[in-house]
């Protein structure tokens, strides 16, 4: 199983065992407000959703890291980030996506994962170039975005704000 620690997080593959917690973050509008995926209208998709993920973080060679966020100082799951080679790859060669439990927002938790992410897409999934989309009323994650060094590119539709990385720029951040 794949894992990973910054200073503050423990990011891993996700497992069944993770349901309880995937399933609150998927079925809370709040955190699924702006977002066009991540969502459950019910148990079985959760339970669906993480029996695919469980599916593509076997593959190999990995195409993707969907990993479970949880905080090492007290094991609590805080929610999910995702990196994987994009289908739309104007933009970049890998994307990817994050969405954490309201009780946990505020405290720099998703920019240091998605530092962590950035580092995994780089080193493990070979990307030259990496993405992340937010709708464009989304502040809190263009803010996440721009805090772990990405920047901010023209997006086709502008309903959207998209954010991206060079491999040149990692490299030199
Ligand atoms: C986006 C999300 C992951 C941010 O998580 P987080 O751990 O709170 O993020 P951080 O604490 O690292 O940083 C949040 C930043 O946004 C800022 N912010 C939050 N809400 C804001 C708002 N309404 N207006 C302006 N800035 C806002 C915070 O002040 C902070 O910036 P700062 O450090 O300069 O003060 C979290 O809000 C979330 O899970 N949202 C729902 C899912 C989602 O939208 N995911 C992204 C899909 S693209």
């Amino acid at each position: 199983m794949f894992e990973m620690r910054t200073k503050r997080l423990l990011l891993r593959d996700v497992q069944h065992l993770d349901f309880l917690a995937l399933h609150q973050l998927r079925s809370n509008p709040v955190v699924t407000r702006y977002m066009t995926y991540l969502i459950s209208e019910n148990e079985q998709e959760t339970r669906e959703w993480i029996q695919g993920t469980m599916y593509h973080n076997a593959l190999s060679p990995r195409q993707s890291y969907n990993l479970t966020v949880v905080r090492q100082s007290d094991e609590a799951i805080l929610g999910w980030i995702g990196a994987g080679h994009s289908d739309t790859p104007h933009y970049g060669d890998v994307d990817f996506g994050y969405a954490l439990l309201p009780v946990y927002w505020g405290q720099g938790y998703a920019t240091e994962a998605v530092r962590a992410v950035l580092a995994i897409a780089f080193d493990r999934l070979g990307a030259q170039s990496v993405y992340g989309e937010c709708d464009a009323r989304n502040v809190a994650s263009a803010r996440v975005m721009e805090k772990a060094g990405l920047r901010r590119i023209p997006a086709v539709d502008d309903d959207d704000i998209i954010y991206a990385i060079t491999r040149a720029q990692w490299e030199s951040s």
